[in-house]
């Protein structure tokens, strides 16, 4: 038996401690209550606040609004948001997070972002399962349409040479009600970047990437990386999805800045082995991969001789279903090798976005759907609202344990409708990069009921990244 099932999963460490500051609202830039009523804050990132607030219009609508800390260099405007800005301005597509706003003051100078709100994000939606036990997993039609939505918009940005490069579960929004109810919007693009040509290589912009979600090219210091390392981060969100848990959760090692991060790759090689120059040729070239011999080069005896990722899959499932899934079940299915894919050590031979939209597990019934809550008209889970009192309806006392794998038996993988479903796979055209910023918010009906409350603004000790 292996020790994968035996060992227990330790969540990310939130910072639930009561806040110090008396009043969450009392940093909102002043001149945003010209356009906004700012209802409360929904995150706070390593480059600013983000808050949820209302349209002072006639047509009021939820935005949610990112301010930016002033630049390091004293020109008031931060790298971060001008890359969001120049990015944001020209990507349209489903699944991208649409940019309303700009909001610059100059006086201060400040800059503020508003967004279409998003009622969820990939990051709560996990939490909740975890922490309530139910379902107890995802609805495989939920966790096929994320994924599949997600693609898409990943090879829609790949397909106009952007690189997201810090694609995770908090990343990850989701509408919540509305014409675009269940659908995916890819958000925080502060890290993404245009990589055509690139005049110095890629990883002059220092590491990027959370690291749990970080690519094994980038762990073994490549300079030149591709797309295919958002690929990898999308795989380990699949992987995620499954388990409830994140896949490769290593240590990080925070200083210096560069170092060499050794316990995200052993994790990896846990799971998928050592890697190999037959399946990785350009593996010799890697800087750490030469000069770290002792902690990655060498042979443990943990890593095994070929991947366990199925196995491992299945048993985490297994575990997040209350057990009782028998892992061969897993093995050799359609999910299984497309993740495998995902998660090819050789960035050349990873699946691209793209082609894993055309994988025979999207195929599959319950085909994926642009609504990934309704299935067959009905509505599968209620995910929690964004409440400044916990999660609506749902919610656990603050410091319940997370790790509560005791429901009832489920199994993953496998549709639960026995009948063919009617929902489409949705459309995948691209759309031309050619949207101008709006520079002003458009009025636009409500949809009902989208008067949220806002949920507590926790920060995330596992979104932090680096960036210079
Ligand atoms: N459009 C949005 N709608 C609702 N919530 C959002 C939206 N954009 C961001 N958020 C919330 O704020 C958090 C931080 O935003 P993000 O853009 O990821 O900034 P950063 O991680 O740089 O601080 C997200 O994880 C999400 O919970
Ligand atoms: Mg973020």
């Amino acid at each position: 038996m292996s020790t994968h099932n035996r060992s227990k999963y330790v969540p990310p460490q939130k910072d639930n401690a009561p806040s110090t500051v008396k009043d969450p609202l009392a940093a909102v830039p002043a001149y945003l209550s010209e356009h906004y009523t700012v209802i409360d804050k929904i995150g706070e990132g390593t480059y600013g606040v983000v808050y949820m607030a209302k349209t002072k219009d006639q047509h009021p609508r939820m935005l949610a609004i990112k301010t930016f800390k002033p630049g390091k260099e004293g020109d008031g405007i931060s790298p971060t948001a001008i890359r969001e800005i120049m990015l944001l301005r020209e990507l349209k597509h489903d699944n991208i997070v649409h940019l309303d706003a700009v909001h610059l003051h100059r006086p201060e100078p400040s800059l503020s972002l508003a967004f279409d709100y998003a009622e969820h994000d990939l990051y709560e939606m996990l939490r909740f399962h975890r922490e309530r036990g139910m379902g107890p997993v995802l609805e495989t039609y939920t966790l096929k349409s994320l994924m599949w939505q997600l693609l898409d918009g990943l090879q829609y940005l790949h397909a106009n040479w952007v690189m997201h490069r810090d694609l995770k579960p908090s990343n990850i929004l989701v509408v919540g009600e509305g014409e675009e109810q269940g659908r995916v919007k890819i958000g925080d693009f502060g890290l993404a970047r245009i990589y055509v040509c690139p005049l110095r290589p890629l990883s002059d912009n220092g590491v990027v990437v959370t690291i749990w979600y970080r690519a094994p090219e980038l762990l073994l210091g490549a300079r030149h990386y591709t797309p295919a390392a958002d690929v990898w981060a999308a795989g380990c969100i699949l992987a995620e999805m499954l388990a409830l848990r994140p896949l490769f959760q290593g240590n990080e090692r925070k200083t210096p800045a560069s170092a060499f991060q050794a316990d995200q790759c052993d994790k990896i090689f846990r799971v998928l082995g050592l890697p190999s120059a037959a399946s990785w040729p350009t593996l010799e070239h890697l800087p750490h991969w030469r000069d770290n011999t002792e902690n990655v080069r060498a042979h443990k005896p943990e890593f095994p001789a070929k991947s366990r990722l199925a196995e491992v899959i299945a048993e985490y499932s297994a575990l997040a279903a209350g057990g009782g899934v028998n892992p061969s079940d897993q093995r050799g299915g359609a999910l299984s090798d497309l993740l495998s894919r995902m998660l090819a050590y050789d960035p050349d031979h990873r699946i691209s976005a793209a082609d894993a939209l055309q994988h025979p597990y999207f195929q599959e019934d319950p085909r994926p759907g642009r609504n990934a809550f309704i299935h067959n008209g009905r509505l599968l889970v209620q995910y929690p609202r964004r409440s400044k009192h916990g999660p609506a309806g749902a919610s656990m006392p603050p410091g319940a344990p997370l790790n509560t794998f005791d429901a009832p038996q489920a199994r993953l993988g496998l549709s639960r409708n026995a009948t063919p479903s009617a929902v489409l796979a949705p459309d995948r055209k691209l759309t031309p990069v050619n949207a101008a910023v709006a520079t002003h918010t458009t009025p636009q009906g409500l949809p009902p009921g989208s008067a949220s409350r806002p949920r507590p603004s926790l920060k995330r000790p596992h979104q932090d990244r680096w960036l210079r």
